[in-house]
């Protein structure tokens, strides 16, 4: 095996790179483009733009049959993330027509009232905590829509999400905490029994809600349904992958526009840049740093052998940042041609490309078209805490305050 950590200290529970993740993925992309760390167990790391996006569009050699974490998954557990074509190309067809951009625009003026309802919520008080108070409750509110659960019960979801979305970082040994053990153990509870409690009402003939959980559980996959296993597995994945990543987006776009003012500027002169806005924080802040693969057989790659059945953290944030594919990759720049934009890679590439996107681009835009409103005089009200999952990026409090009441 070639020398491929040499000159670059990387792992994912570094705290240099949870705290400086730029600095730390420019290291990696000009010395050491393919990485590798035993901490906490083995994997690689792939930070070029190209070599990422090459690898992703290649899942016959990048397997997601032991799912996108870095422990092995039992293959054939998992539904679309934790799956391979043709496999993937049924469950793929199948549970995209709930995502149709048609279905998640209905929701549109739901959102808008969500967003002014949560504001509304601040009454006299001139600060808040944006993410607790703002950018989470929009997303799991939306989840709550979907898969047919009281909203009161967000509070427990908020509890549930962020120590679930830790492990994608574990090694399937014995890292995980009592907080992340019960997140699971309450989640897969709580979801078991909504969903036998849909499932019979279904097979009773009453009415059901015309939501996401009624068409997965009535969904055909071929000639078959999902089995409540599937449907279980592939709501913990949302409820991560829906809520924890669009709030991350919400706040990280909130923060870069307070960060730069004169981006914020830009913004209020013109305010249909706000797509944009969106974008630039995608491209310059990935929401996930990155996911796992596992090669199915050998691959060299920078002269850097990389062992069959190895996993293999592919970076999406890295190569938003890689100067070969975009200009002044490190400027937080809302001027940025729109359609180029696009081409980030914080949905993931290909195949797996983000069901989600045109769900978490909606709620973004309008959270954040309601704030802008509302909020003209918004600005930081202390230090930001950053979110403590490894491959997630941004923040877990993000303290601000405004001078008037909301209007
Ligand atoms: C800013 C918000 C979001 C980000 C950054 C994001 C990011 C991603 C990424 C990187 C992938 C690719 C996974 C891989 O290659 O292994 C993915 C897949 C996926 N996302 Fe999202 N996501 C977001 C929001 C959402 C939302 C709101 C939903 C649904 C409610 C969602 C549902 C999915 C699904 C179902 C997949 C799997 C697609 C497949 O494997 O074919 N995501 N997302």
């Amino acid at each position: 095996m070639g020398n491929s950590t040499e000159g670059v200290a990387f792992s994912l529970n570094d705290s240099r790179f949870q705290s400086s993740p730029g600095e730390v993925m420019a290291e990696l992309r000009e010395k050491c483009p393919v990485h590798f760390s035993e901490v906490p167990s083995a994997y690689f790391t792939i930070s070029r733009g190209n070599d990422v996006m090459n690898a992703l569009r290649d899942e016959m050699t990048w397997s997601s049959i032991y799912g996108p974490g870095l422990a092995y998954n039992k293959s054939g557990d998992g539904v679309l993330v934790s799956s391979d074509p043709p496999e993937h190309t049924r469950e793929r067809l199948a549970i995209s027509r709930i995502f149709q951009p048609s279905a998640i625009n209905k929701m549109e003026d739901d959102i808008r009232s969500l967003t002014n309802q949560l504001i509304d919520g601040f009454g006299e008080k001139n600060a808040c905590d944006l993410i607790k108070d703002y950018a989470m409750p929009i997303p799991l509110t939306v989840m709550c829509w979907l898969l047919g659960t009281p909203i009161e019960d967000i509070d427990r979801f908020r509890r549930w999400v962020l120590p679930m979305a830790e492990a994608v970082a574990y090694s399937g040994g014995r890292e995980a905490s009592d907080e992340v053990r019960l997140a699971y153990s309450n989640f897969f509870e709580y979801f078991g029994s909504h969903i036998t409690k849909r499932a019979n009402t279904l097979s009773s003939g009453a009415m059901v809600p015309d939501d996401l959980l009624t068409q997965l559980l009535t969904v055909e996959r071929g000639n078959e349904r999902l089995t409540h296993k599937e449907i279980l597995g592939f709501c913990q994945f949302l409820l991560v992958a829906g809520s924890a990543t669009t709030t991350l987006l919400i706040g990280n776009a909130v923060y870069r526009l307070l960060e730069f003012p004169e981006q914020m500027q830009k913004l209020q002169k013109k305010k249909d840049l706000l797509p944009n806005v969106i974008e630039e924080s995608l491209r310059y802040d990935a929401p996930v740093h990155g996911l796992f693969r596992t090669n199915t057989c050998p691959v060299t790659l920078h002269n850097v052998d990389i062992p069959s059945n190895s996993k293999v953290y592919m970076m999406f944030g890295s190569a938003n940042r890689d100067s070969d594919l975009w200009e002044d990759p490190d400027e937080f720049n809302i001027s940025r041609k729109l359609d180029d934009l696009k081409r980030h890679t914080a949905f993931g590439v290909g195949t797996h490309y983000c069901l989600g996107a045109p769900l978490a681009r909606l709620e973004a835009t309008i959270a954040l078209q309601t704030l802008l409103t509302r909020l003209p005089s918004m600005s930081l009200n202390g230090t930001p805490k950053n979110v403590k999952a490894e491959v997630l990026n941004g923040f877990e409090e993000l303290p601000v305050s405004w001078g008037d009441r909301p209007k």
